[in-house]
């Protein structure tokens, strides 16, 4: 009997763009359930499912990156998760299984878990599978388990609607999914052209165009023209969680909880609201304006903590990519200093302690330092450029509270377990199989730190492809002069030239290194 062919959904028709998503890691999940007063499973140890998984572009990085854990995927469309199923098999992970199917006919055979992954699926699906993917949170969460579910929410949402319906109107009638995709970009482009900014919802719509036209077709095709996409505040997602026996945890990025950046009046008035966490976050998305959340729930008899708990940090890894915005301070910690991050992300401290600790980070970014280890090195740092020591052990409760405050603040990040990279380029030097398999391919790569990675330089992406462990570096720099040579036939031509070998060794330093700062790397 041949097994039966499931019928095409529009994401085999059309393909989604997928990537890694980082904030639906074990490592980082467990980071907020650990704050709230939860015991995750460890990341390196534990059961992930994820629900529409796509083509594994999420979950495989995971499985590679953490070989003691187990990964499962469901999702609907068959082509996509036969896709990801080539990739694992390529890689011969067997700690990972996608399979094609309904996420309603998980039953009990699939076992607990210790993470649930839901992104890009609950508003998109239609209300009966919504409520499914709660009862089977509660079905196969352990019971301290956190699932993670991504949804639209209002009243951010409202503005996303508006055009949404608008393209929805213009490719009325057209069925063909190309033609579909072609007619919302002209409408989109024609709308964004045509706007004179006259007033705030021209401008408001210029902006919110142009954000759009900066997404790829299978995005607008998927999230804009999708025939589901109901949006809903967050108190009817904690209200409907909560029917199903499911509490809210809190969101997975930390930031997105915290009134950092507000005006100190409304910081009060939100206090104001009372010890309801549940309705102060609510405020928070009509301040904010929210249209996205990622929202964390347990089940409901875990015994949660009201606040995230600065004790727990004591337990967690730490990195900041955390810069002062003076020389002089990275190298003194004294009074008021100004930090900041790529992201923008900025504080101003005059906590030496905390100087100290930043300059730390700094320094070994981007890998985490256990806490005990962070706070030893910026005590000492701290007493060097001070001079004044520190009593023994009276130093953690302040760091660990000073770096929660900056966690919210988006300056530091925590992880429950460090990631198996390579720090530096060993003699023969490894890159992850799974980046060398998608450098082939094109230039996003997965990092370790379950990251998206864009290696753009050449050298770089073919490093990556060549790192299997059995070149060591005269070997490296013979394939980068024949790179070189083929693009410059005269310039690379004499392997012993001085000026060629020493501009080859310089190239394969600065990529190795840039390739282990990115954690693509493995020891
Ligand atoms: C918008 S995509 C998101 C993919 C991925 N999670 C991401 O965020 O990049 C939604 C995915 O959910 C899948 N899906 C939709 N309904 C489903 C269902 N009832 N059961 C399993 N998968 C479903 C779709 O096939 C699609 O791959």
């Amino acid at each position: 009997m041949n097994p039966t062919i499931p019928p095409p959904t529009s994401y085999d028709v059309v393909a989604y763009p997928s990537y890694t998503h980082p904030q639906t890691h074990p490592g980082r999940l467990g980071v907020i359930g650990e704050l709230f007063g939860l015991a995750p499973a460890r990341a390196d140890r534990c059961r992930v499912l994820e629900l529409g998984c796509g083509n594994g572009s999420n979950l495989v990085p995971m499985a590679e990156g953490l070989p003691g854990s187990e990964f499962v995927g469901i999702d609907l469309a068959a082509r996509p998760v036969a896709h990801g199923q080539c990739m694992i098999q390529d890689l011969g992970l067997r700690n990972i299984r996608l399979q094609q199917g309904n996420l309603t006919e998980i039953n009990q055979d699939w076992g607990k878990f210790d993470y649930i992954i839901a992104h890009g699926l609950f508003s998109w699906v239609p209300a009966g599978v919504r409520e499914e993917m709660f009862r089977l949170c509660r079905r196969h969460l352990q019971p301290q388990g956190l699932a993670f579910i991504s949804y639209n929410s209002l009243p951010g949402s409202h503005l996303r609607l508006m055009l949404r319906e608008m393209m929805l109107f213009h490719v009325r009638g057209i069925a063909d999914a190309p033609e579909r995709i072609r007619q919302a970009l002209a409408l989109t482009r024609f709308l964004a052209e045509s706007q004179i900014a006259r007033d705030e919802y021209q401008l408001w719509m210029k902006a919110e165009l142009e954000r759009i036209l900066e997404h790829e077709a299978g995005h607008i095709f998927h999230d804009e023209l999708a025939e589901f996409n109901q949006p809903c505040f967050f108190t009817q997602f904690v209200e409907q969680a909560g029917r199903h026996g499911l509490q809210f945890v809190g969101e997975a990025d930390f930031f997105e909880m915290s009134t950092h950046g507000f005006t100190e009046s409304a910081c009060a008035s939100l206090t104001q609201i009372g010890p309801n966490r549940l309705l102060r976050e609510q405020y928070l998305d009509f301040l904010k304006c929210r249209r996205f959340r990622q929202t964390l729930l347990c089940h409901q008899e875990a015994a949660l903590k009201p606040e995230a708990q600065a004790e727990a940090v004591v337990n967690l890894l730490v990195a900041s990519q955390a810069k002062c915005a003076s020389d002089e301070g990275a190298a003194h910690p004294g009074p008021a200093r100004v930090y900041t991050t790529p992201k923008g992300a900025t504080c101003t401290t005059d906590f030496p302690l905390g100087q100290a600790a930043l300059s730390v980070l700094e320094q070994h970014w981007p890998m985490p330092l256990p806490f005990a280890e962070l706070a030893r090195l910026a005590v000492s740092h701290e007493a060097q450029t001070c001079g004044a020591p520190r009593p023994e052990g009276g130093a953690s409760p302040q760091l660990a509270a000073f770096l929660l405050e900056l966690f919210g603040a988006g300056l530091v990040e925590f992880r429950t377990c460090l990631p198996p990279i390579a720090r530096v380029a060993s003699e023969r030097p490894v890159a992850s199989p799974l980046a060398r398999s998608q450098a082939q391919h094109g230039d996003v790569v997965s990092s370790r730190f379950h990251q998206a990675v864009k290696v753009e330089d050449e050298v770089g992406r073919f490093l990556l492809i060549w790192l299997d462990g059995t070149m060591d570096r005269p070997a490296l720099s013979e394939k980068i002069r024949a790179l070189f040579q083929a693009r410059d036939t005269q310039a690379f031509s004499d392997p012993e030239d001085p000026a060629t070998v020493q501009k080859i060794r310089l190239e394969l330093e600065q990529n190795l290194a840039k390739l282990a700062g990115l954690g693509l790397l493995v020891a």
